[in-house]
């Protein structure tokens, strides 16, 4: 089956994302943080990239997303749109660039698209960030919602918790998810919520559902790229599905490379650089005792060199 990245060519707008919606059509959505992996996850057909603050905790190696800047956001931002032509990018805001102020929101979402190359911005929170969601809709920058499990509160939920568990808590999550699609959001990521929960506002929204953690039923799904390959292991939330384990490919490629680089396998031939004989015969004349050039001690092979300090150590 083709992708619609494959069968459009051309950037992946909201609007697309919307007609998808409405055709019932799942959306696809994965995080990458730099150039290589952003090339990857394109030409494998990947509808949406979102280059996540999530980036502070697999990335840089921070304990929470709490402590990752502007300046850092923009920074792999603007690796990821280098490589990415087709998908549609999203930039996520990082803890307190949008809480101030409206302004505040306004000024950092506009970096994402100058500076960053980013199509559209994140942004965590419900009815208390309506202010915010509006003044960067109406400055013309796209905005996704983010509801549930949102990790720039982590302080105030205490721990990474399932949220909605309650009825009162699943009816606050559908209002505020109703503030954000009539604030202006074009979509709205649901984090570690009850999926019969997302499933009920994923069809009472107009504006596409993409859910982490949140059941079946949104429109689309988004995981981080570093936990459905087996890249980190700090922390694997329940709701990652683990379609590689790359950490144990790169330790075994990496420990064979120390093997072949300690026992002379690698460099190969076919890895090397060849000299023309006549200009090394040339080079070598240099060293003959009767030449008139400077005669240079010549060095040993390596092989040579182990093999006479291996036996003075014996
Ligand atoms: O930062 C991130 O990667 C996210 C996703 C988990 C939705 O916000």
């Amino acid at each position: 089956m083709s992708t619609t990245a494959e069968f459009t060519k051309r950037r992946i707008t909201p609007q697309v994302l919307r007609s998808k919606k409405e055709r019932g059509e799942r959306i696809s959505v994965i995080t990458a943080y730099d150039y290589p992996m952003a090339l990857v996850v394109e030409r494998a057909g990947i509808d949406a990239i979102l280059v996540g603050d999530s980036l502070g905790m697999v990335v840089l190696g921070y304990e929470t997303t709490l402590p990752v800047t502007m300046e850092e956001m923009l920074h792999h931002s603007k690796a990821v749109s280098r490589a990415a032509k087709v998908a549609h990018l999203i930039g996520d805001m990082p803890f307190m660039s949008y809480q101030s102020s409206p302004s505040d929101a306004v000024r950092n979402a506009g970096r994402f698209l100058q500076e960053g190359g980013m199509d559209a911005v994140k942004l965590e929170g419900g009815r208390e960030v309506i202010s915010k969601i509006k003044a960067i809709e109406a400055a013309g920058i796209p905005v996704m919602g983010h509801l549930g499990l949102t990790p720039q509160s982590i302080r105030k939920f205490g721990g990474y918790k399932t949220q909605g568990k309650s009825a009162s808590a699943a009816l606050r999550l559908v209002e505020d998810a109703h503030r954000l699609e009539d604030a202006g959001c074009y979509a709205l990521v649901l984090e570690a919520v009850p999926d019969r929960v997302a499933g009920l506002i994923a069809g009472r929204l107009q504006i596409p559902v993409i859910g982490i953690g949140a059941g079946a039923e949104c429109d689309g799904q988004v995981l981080v790229v570093h936990d459905m390959l087996g890249m980190f292991d700090r922390f694997v939330p329940k709701f990652v599905k683990k379609y590689a384990d790359l950490q144990s490919v790169i330790t075994k490629s990496v420990r064979d490379y120390i093997q072949d680089v300690l026992l002379g396998r690698f460099p190969g031939q076919e890895h090397s650089y060849a000299i023309d004989d006549d200009e090394y015969t040339a080079l070598l004349e240099h060293f003959r005792p009767s030449s008139q050039g400077r005669a240079l001690k010549p060095i040993k092979p390596l092989h040579a060199r182990i093999s006479r300090s291996a036996k003075a150590n014996n």
